[in-house]
């Protein structure tokens, strides 16, 4: 329930810092079926729910901002499946938006998308009557005018994908973003077709001409195609039936998609119905039949093999530097005119894939006419002459060859830069010769001098230490004389803590760097072993890390006894603390005695001290970033003393703020960490101010269970504060003293603590000295009043639902993706 209550704490800052930003109108509902124009929202609104803002009735699709997988800080606007995770649909696969880019579905009944504040995509449908936009349980978004007709559907704008049931006519286009070209799918001229968009776009597949179709009614032209079952069909313009091409054995209703890829071509995949524990399956039937046939399932000029070593270098450029005819650009540009080109055979077997869907360039040519044609067009790239046709191909723009497998009844050739010589380096033709002999001379000879001076450094550098020879155990046992001499950390061997506590048997807990284990040394001391986790780091830098935090003694901080590098493992071993963590005392008051007012009191003081140390006394300055009642332990007497500090900065910068925004504990995050300014020590300063809020209160920041009222407890703390009525924040079983002034201090230190506006919350030495009443505890300001407001219409939503969805929710790339993941600074 912890997790689940940070994740909600976590939704309100940010909901709460966007009001503030722009102050839009709350959308965090999810809506089911359809919306009303005046609709709109950023990812964030809608955070809670990943982005999605409407479903379809039957729950299998919805809509909103989706979360892609190269970057995960940037969003689709689009439908998705629910139950696979799949994308059918999206407006801006060009122009990716960011979590505060909204969306608007405006009064005037257009859909908009803004990126940066400025329209990228929309359905212009402004001012035509539209009544709702409706998600349709196929998956069709579609913009509804009063009479209930159609006036905008996404199923007439497809991106890459085709559901069952939807329509593809002629006009529309399927397009596939290939890594360096796009892949088109489009029905011209009665007939289905693929084609990549080089310069002169190239056609590499048909319907009409592939042998799997069935034919239904031959003679017709194809007006439009749909996904029906397990096959696709292909109709003419009075709706009957031509072709059908069956992609599955089994005949079932399920929802298909058709899916134009990276690689150029389609793919079918069944969706699983929601909750029917199925997963997406892949139909073996893939368009084109075989890889080699699409544009470029290897580099330009490679060829493609219909076996496992799938792509090699034209034989004709073997002897060429990297396989590459030598020139960039098309020799046709002004700089490259001066150029010298000449044809090659390209090898035997050589085939192309646009060559049965493209119209010869010239026919009843000869080899020599098309040769010389081909030669004297600058744009003509390669050149293909059919033996028994006389037809002669010229291509501007070259993908990938085929190998035929066999003899071919083409003759390839293509254009390389120089005179073509047998095996010559293109580089070593022409006038400039000379410059790269010169060039590569200079080269040679500074990298010797430059490896000649490393070498000397290195020489050097040694030296010394050569001098004194020494076997590997007398320097570990000086390194561990000298640590115990001068206090610092032991360093144990693995096998010694395997030992002490016992194979790892008894384990005290899990924290966010790993879990804890007892144990106890030969000498009778108690140990706590922290068995670290994902900790990236080498041995030097974690033994350096080592170094400052077992060099931080402070009464009131966990002190480090030993720590253990070895191989993988790496671990430490702390000081053993009898009555384990706060959480376990201040919200478990049921289960066991309850903590009386003086040691809260003593606790909270302890832990300011602690920190306070850590933040201005050290060498280095140490910023905690995951201050909690879990890492607040008690001793034998109930001295608090803060655990885990410095481990942050064992973790690369970009781990440590995945592992605290994610895994760390969302209730006790500043807003900082999720709008993007600088984390220092005042967010410690805060989550210090949460745990101070639970000490008082006894109970979580959080609590679900409690009233709507209460439910977000800091909210509460200041509504009361500003009643006047500062002690009902206090924990109702708790008994003390009305004259004592440490209440009501507490209680307005913690919300100083907790100020949205990390400049107004005191540095934690002030802190210490406000607690003991050391300077004086002015009023604090409202913070957010905003937020006191917004937050119960914002719970009630998520509360309806449950906190189940918790768990899951926390890990999910959508909450990654709210963060800006950047380091700790
Ligand atoms: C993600 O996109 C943002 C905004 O365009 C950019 O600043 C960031 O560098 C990108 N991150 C990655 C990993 O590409
Ligand atoms: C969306 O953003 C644009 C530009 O920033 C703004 O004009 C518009 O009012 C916003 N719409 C909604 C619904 O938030
Ligand atoms: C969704 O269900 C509601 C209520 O049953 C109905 O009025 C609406 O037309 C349905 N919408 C769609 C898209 O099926
Ligand atoms: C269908 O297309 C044919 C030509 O292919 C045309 O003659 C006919 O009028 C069209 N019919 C309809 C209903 O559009
Ligand atoms: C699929 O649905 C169509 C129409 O809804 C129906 O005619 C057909 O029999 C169904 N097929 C199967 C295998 O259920
Ligand atoms: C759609 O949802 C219903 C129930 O909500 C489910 O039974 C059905 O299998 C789903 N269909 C698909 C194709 O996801
Ligand atoms: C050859 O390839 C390497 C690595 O891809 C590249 O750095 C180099 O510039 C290429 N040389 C030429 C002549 O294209
Ligand atoms: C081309 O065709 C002619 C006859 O049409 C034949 O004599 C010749 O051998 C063929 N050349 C090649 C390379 O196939
Ligand atoms: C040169 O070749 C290109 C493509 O092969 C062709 O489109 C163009 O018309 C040709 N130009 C001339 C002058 O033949």
């Amino acid at each position: 329930m912890g997790t689940s209550s940070s994740i909600f704490f976590l939704g309100f800052s940010i909901c709460v810092s966007l009001m503030i930003l722009s102050g839009t109108t709350m959308a965090a509902y999810l809506n089911v079926g359809s919306v009303k124009p005046g609709f709109g929202g950023t990812q964030m609104d809608f955070i809670d729910r990943k982005g999605i803002f409407l479903m379809s009735n039957d729950s299998n699709f919805s809509v909103g901002f989706i979360t892609t997988s190269s970057n995960t800080t940037l969003f689709l606007f689009g439908i998705i499946h629910a139950g696979t995770q799949t994308v059918v649909w999206s407006a801006n696969r060009g122009s990716l938006v960011s979590n505060t880019d909204n969306f608007s579905f405006s009064d005037a009944g257009d859909l908009l998308l803004y990126k940066g504040g400025t329209v990228v995509w929309s359905t212009g449908t402004a001012n035509k009557g539209v009544s709702s936009m409706e998600l349709q349980n196929n998956g069709n978004l579609v913009l509804l005018g009063s009479d209930g007709g159609i006036l905008w559907q996404s199923f007439d704008h497809p991106s890459d994908t085709l559901v069952s049931g939807q329509k593809f006519s002629k006009g529309m286009k399927l397009v596939g973003m290939g890594l360096k070209s796009q892949y088109i799918l489009q029905i011209m001229s009665g007939d289905m077709y693929l084609s990549v968009d080089y310069q002169t776009p190239q056609t590499y597949w048909s319907m009409g001409r592939d042998t799997r179709r069935i034919i239904n009614k031959d003679g017709n032209q194809v007006s439009y195609a749909r996904l029906q079952e397990n096959s696709w069909r292909f109709y003419d313009n009075s709706s009957s039936l031509l072709w059908q091409f069956v992609f599955s054995n089994s005949a079932s209703n399920s929802t298909w998609i058709a899916v134009l890829g990276q690689d150029g071509t389609v793919s079918f995949r069944s969706l699983p119905g929601q909750g029917s524990g199925g997963s997406i399956s892949t139909s073996d039937q893939k368009i084109p039949m075989d890889l080699c046939s699409t544009p470029e399932p290897c580099d330009s000029y490679w060829v493609c093999h219909d076996t496992s070593s799938r792509c090699s270098c034209l034989p004709a450029l073997k002897s060429y530097q990297n396989c590459s005819v030598g020139f960039a650009s098309s020799p046709c540009s002004s700089s490259s005119k001066a150029l010298t080109t000449s044809l090659v055979s390209a090898g035997d077997g050589i085939e192309y894939f646009a060559l049965s869907f493209t119209s010869p360039s010239l026919d009843k040519a000869s080899i020599e006419s098309c040769k010389s044609s081909c030669m004297s067009n600058c744009s003509c790239l390669t050149m293909f002459f059919q033996n028994s046709t006389g037809n002669c191909y010229m291509f501007n723009s070259v993908g990938a060859f085929q190998d035929s497998g066999k003899g071919s009844d083409y003759a390839a050739y293509v254009k390389v830069l120089g005179n073509g010589g047998a095996g010559a380096s293109p580089a070593r033709n022409g006038s400039n010769s000379n410059k790269h002999v010169a060039i590569v001379v200079v080269i040679i000879v500074a990298t010797v001098i430059v490896i000649l001076i490393l070498i000397y450094v290195g020489y050097r550098y040694h030296k010394p230490k050569d001098k004194v020879p020494e076997t590997p155990e007398v320097v570990s046992e000086e390194d561990n004389f000298l640590e115990n001499l001068s206090g610092m950390p032991i360093r144990f061997t693995y096998k010694d803590l395997q030992t002490a506590t016992d194979n790892f048997s008894v384990k005290l807990g899990h924290g966010g760097f790993g879990s804890v284990y007892k144990g106890v040394l030969p000498d009778q001391t108690r140990l706590a072993v922290k068995k670290l986790e994902g900790i990236g780091q080498g041995k030097k830098e974690f033994r350096a890390e080592v170094c400052i935090i077992g060099s931080i003694h402070h009464h009131h901080l966990v002190r480090l006894r030993g720590f253990c590098a070895e191989g993988s493992h790496r671990l430490l071993a702390y000081e053993f603390m009898a009555n384990g963590s706060l959480d376990r005392w201040i919200f478990r008051k049921n289960q066991g005695e309850m903590l009386n007012w003086d040691t809260r009191f003593n606790i909270a003081l302890g832990t300011a001290k602690g920190m306070a140390y850590l933040h201005e006394d050290c060498d280095v300055k140490i910023v905690h970033c995951d201050i909690k009642p879990e890492n607040v332990l008690l001793d034998d007497s109930f001295v608090a003393k803060v655990s885990d500090f410095g481990l942050a900065k064992l973790m690369t910068k970009e781990q440590s703020h995945v592992f605290t925004t994610m895994r760390g504990t969302r209730g006790y995050l500043a807003p900082e960490w999720i709008t993007n300014y600088a984390i220092s020590e005042k967010s410690d300063v805060y989550s210090y101010g949460m745990v101070l809020l639970e000490i008082i209160g006894g109970r979580k920041n959080f609590d679900p269970s409690e009233s709507s009222e209460k439910s977000h407890f800091p909210s509460y703390a200041f509504k009361m504060m500003e009643e006047g009525k500062l002690r009902d924040i206090l924990d109702t079983s708790l008994r003390y003293d009305e004259e004592d002034e440490r209440v009501t201090r507490a209680i307005k230190v913690a919300l100083w603590c907790i100020q949205e506006d990390m400049s107004l919350r005191p540095p934690m030495t002030r802190v210490v000295q406000m607690l003991e009443g050391l300077c004086p505890t002015p009023q604090p300001p409202i913070s957010s009043p905003l937020g006191g407001r917004l937050y119960s219409s914002f719970f009630k939503s998520i509360s309806e639902e449950g906190t189940s969805s918790g768990p899951s929710d926390c890990n999910s790339d959508a909450y990654l993706s709210a963060m800006r993941l950047s380091g700790p600074r």
